[in-house]
């Protein structure tokens, strides 16, 4: 089920529980920015097309979107993107190179649809500038998040994301050991390499975060985060470098589970 909050005044947030047997909750969000150029962010799951377009209609009319920013090419992210471009041929697609080349393997952006950015580049739409950035954290080479100059907002893609027992619509609502614990376990299954990075090359990533000052840091996989939040959320990912290493169930786990079930049932 998809259900829609207010993040700010102008930012609406899309998101849905996605189960992991066993582990939890991971959210999957997707935003809404309604500037005079409304901007999508990502397009939720490829298994909710109906359910994201019915929220995305609670919303807005996605006939008034100006952009999707894409924030990278992932099943959690690109369910309706397609649906969208097909219903309304305004819509550019804000992704790089590489998500062009990825989503040319399944489903092909046309080429007129598409605006390419790279970290560091700005994209002017309406009332606001959105500066790319590469978060600290990613699970695909083409992630690309942004900082929108307007409302301060740092969307960060699956970067700073956790995995919950439950899911408030403000981070400012978990306990520190369920959002710490949460997002390391997340940083570790989503971004195992954040092991074999050298500390100070990390500490440097995330002090670029801190420099940004944000208002408020959306992930793709975390509830709203106001920005007195940041030093929490950049603390957990520095720690998620040297955790315990996410090991999944072998093949003995899941006959167990299987059985399991099957005596349940
Ligand atoms: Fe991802
Ligand atoms: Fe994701």
């Amino acid at each position: 089920m998809i259900t829609t909050y207010k993040a700010a005044p102008d930012i609406e947030v899309l998101t849905s529980n996605f189960p992991i047997p066993g582990y939890g909750l991971v959210p999957i969000n997707s935003f809404v920015i309604k500037g005079s150029e409304p901007v999508l962010v990502d397009t939720g799951a490829v298994v909710e097309t109906d359910e994201f377009m019915a929220a995305l209609r609670a919303v807005i009319d996605p006939a008034d979107l100006k952009w999707i920013w894409l924030t990278h090419t992932d099943c959690d992210h690109i369910g309706s993107l397609q649906r969208l471009i097909a219903e309304n041929p305004q819509i550019r697609v804000v992704t790089t190179f590489l998500g062009v080349g990825i989503m040319s393997l399944s489903a092909p952006l046309p080429l007129d649809r598409v605006y390419l950015v790279n970290p560091g580049e700005r994209i002017n739409v309406g009332d606001r500038k959105l500066i790319a950035v590469k978060p600290p954290a990613f699970d695909n080479p083409c992630t690309t998040g942004f900082y929108d100059d307007k409302s301060r907002v740092f969307f960060s893609s699956d970067c700073f994301g956790a995995l919950l027992s439950s899911v408030p619509q403000n981070a400012a609502d978990l306990s520190d050991s369920d959002l710490r614990d949460g997002q390391i376990f997340w940083a570790t299954v989503d971004s195992p390499w954040l092991h074999r990075v050298d500390g100070d090359a990390l500490a440097r990533e995330l002090n670029s975060i801190r420099r940004m000052e944000p208002e408020m840091i959306l992930s793709s996989h975390l509830p709203a985060a106001p920005g007195n939040m940041s030093e929490r959320l950049l603390a957990s990912l520095a720690d998620a470098s040297t955790a315990e290493p996410f090991v999944g169930p072998n093949q003995t786990a899941l006959e167990q589970m299987l059985t399991e079930m099957t005596a349940v049932a």
